[in-house]
C-alpha cells in the first residue's frame, strides 16, 4: 500500500508540473481573504457554540474538563487566526473581509461537536489546497503554521468523537471552488463592503442517510439547485485525494439522485464530486459537490492501534457487499454507542443545510 502511495504521489507531481502556471488568476491577497472568510466562519461557529452550550452541557454529553478547556483554546485559536489574517491583509494594503452572518444547523452539543470536527477538516483541506497557489514565501509560511494547528484541532476533535485522528497517510486538498461549495451553505449574508472573492460554488451534493460508511458501502447522494438533471449521461463520481481522483462506481437514480460505492483508498473525512467525463476531476468538469463523506475504518476505536488505516484496509474479499446501504456494524468496534448518532447528526446537518438553500 505504501509503495502504491509513493508511486501515485510521483504521478501527482508529474501532473502538477504539467499544469500551466499562467492559469493562476488568484492573488495572494485573494487567498488571504479566502482564508479569512473561513476563519471568520470558524471563529463565529465556536463563539456561538460556547455561548449556546454550558460546560455542564458538554460534560453531560460525555466530555470532560480537559476537553472543555481545549475546546475553549480551539475557539481562541480561530479568533487569533482571524486577527492575524486581518492584520496581514491590512499591512499588505488590501481590504480584509469582515464577518458575515451564519446559519449553523447544530442544535445540541453532539451536533455542534460533529460539525466542529467537519469544519476543522474542511479548514485543513482548504489550507492544503491553497498552499500551492501562494506566491509569497512569508504568507506561505504563515498559512502553513495555521494549517498545522487546524490539523491538530481536527485530530483532537476526531479522537474525542472516537474517530481515527489520522485516518490516512495523506490529507485531502480542496481547491477554492470546492471549499466554497461546502462552506457557502453556512453563510447567510455578508456586509456589502466585503469584496467579492474570485470563487464560485458548484451545485451542492449532499449525502443522505445516517449510517456509518466504510469501504464498499453504498451512499445516497442528492444534487442541489444548478445541477442539470436532464444531463446525467457521462457523469462519474470521484473522491478527491492529493494523489488524484479515486473513481467510484456511480448509479443515477433519476431526479438528481445518485448512489455511489465508496472505493478503496479513501478514509476519514472524504470528498466526492460528480464530474462530466472521467478523465479528470477539476473545476472544468465538476458538475456537483463535493459532498462530505466520513469513511470509517474496520480497525479499533481510533486510538492509533495497528498504525495507519490504509495498511489495515480490508482486502477486496472482505469489502461490504455493494448494495448494503446500512452496514450492520459500526466501523469503530470500541466506540461509544453515541457514535452512530454523531454520524447521523452530521448527515442530518448537511441535509438540513441543503434543504435551507
Ligand atoms: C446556537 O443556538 C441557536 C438557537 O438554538 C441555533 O440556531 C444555532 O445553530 C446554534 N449554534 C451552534 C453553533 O450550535
Ligand atoms: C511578502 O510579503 C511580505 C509581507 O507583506 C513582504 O514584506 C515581502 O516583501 C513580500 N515578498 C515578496 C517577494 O513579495
Ligand atoms: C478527557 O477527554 C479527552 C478528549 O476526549 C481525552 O483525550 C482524555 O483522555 C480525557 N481525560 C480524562 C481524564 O478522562
Ligand atoms: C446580520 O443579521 C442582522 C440581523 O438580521 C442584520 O441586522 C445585519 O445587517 C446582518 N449583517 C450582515 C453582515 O449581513
Ligand atoms: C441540460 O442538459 C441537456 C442535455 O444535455 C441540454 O440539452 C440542456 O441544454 C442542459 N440545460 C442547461 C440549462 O444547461
Amino acid at each position: 500500500m505504501k509503495v502504491t502511495n509513493i508511486a501515485l504521489a510521483g504521478a501527482a507531481i508529474g501532473l502538477t508540473n504539467a499544469t500551466p502556471v499562467a492559469k493562476r488568476a488568484i492573488t495572494d491577497a485573494d487567498i488571504l481573504n479566502y482564508a479569512l472568510t473561513l476563519e471568520h466562519l470558524e471563529a463565529s461557529f465556536y463563539e456561538e457554540g460556547l455561548k449556546n452550550y454550558t460546560k455542564e452541557d458538554f460534560m453531560n454529553a460525555g466530555m470532560n474538563d480537559t476537553f472543555y478547556t481545549n475546546l475553549q483554546e480551539i475557539a481562541a485559536d480561530e479568533k487569533t487566526h482571524e486577527t492575524f489574517l486581518t492584520g496581514a491583509l491590512s499591512a499588505a494594503g488590501a481590504s480584509p473581509v469582515a464577518r458575515c452572518n451564519y446559519t449553523f444547523p447544530a442544535t445540541d452539543v453532539k451536533g455542534f461537536l460533529a460539525l466542529a470536527s467537519v469544519l476543522e477538516g474542511v479548514g485543513v483541506s482548504a489550507y492544503l489546497g491553497a498552499a500551492g497557489s501562494i506566491m509569497n514565501a512569508t504568507y506561505l509560511g504563515a498559512a502553513a503554521s495555521i494549517l498545522t494547528v487546524e490539523a491538530r484541532h481536527s485530530a483532537y476533535l476526531r479522537a474525542a468523537l472516537a474517530e481515527s485522528p489520522f485516518p490516512q497517510a495523506f490529507d485531502n486538498p480542496l481547491d477554492f471552488n470546492e471549499v466554497y461549495t461546502v462552506a457557502s451553505p453556512f453563510i447567510s449574508s455578508c456586509p456589502s463592503t466585503n469584496g467579492a472573492l474570485p470563487v464560485k460554488a458548484f451545485p451542492s451534493l449532499t449525502m443522505s442517510g445516517s449510517s456509518a460508511v466504510m469501504t464498499g458501502s453504498t451512499v445516497q447522494l442528492m444534487t442541489g439547485s444548478g445541477f442539470n438533471m436532464s444531463n446525467t449521461d457521462d457523469i462519474y463520481a470521484a473522491f478527491i485525494t492529493v494523489t488524484g481522483p479515486v473513481w467510484a462506481t456511480l448509479k443515477s437514480n433519476g431526479k438528481g439522485m445518485f448512489t455511489v460505492t465508496v472505493p478503496k483508498g479513501v478514509a476519514g473525512q472524504s470528498y466526492v464530486v460528480l464530474t462530466k467525463g472521467n478523465k479528470m476531476a477539476t473545476d472544468d468538469n465538476i458538475v456537483a459537490g463535493p459532498a462530505i463523506v466520513e469513511v470509517g475504518s474496520m480497525m479499533g476505536s481510533g486510538s492509533g492501534m495497528g498504525g495507519s488505516m490504509t495498511t489495515s484496509w480490508p482486502s477486496s474479499g472482505t469489502m461490504m457487499p455493494s448494495g448494503s446501504a446500512s452496514p450492520s456494524h459500526t466501523p469503530f468496534n470500541a466506540a461509544p454507542s453515541s457514535k452512530g448518532d454523531m454520524f447521523g447528526v452530521v448527515g442530518a446537518a448537511f441535509i438540513a443545510v441543503a434543504a435551507l438553500f
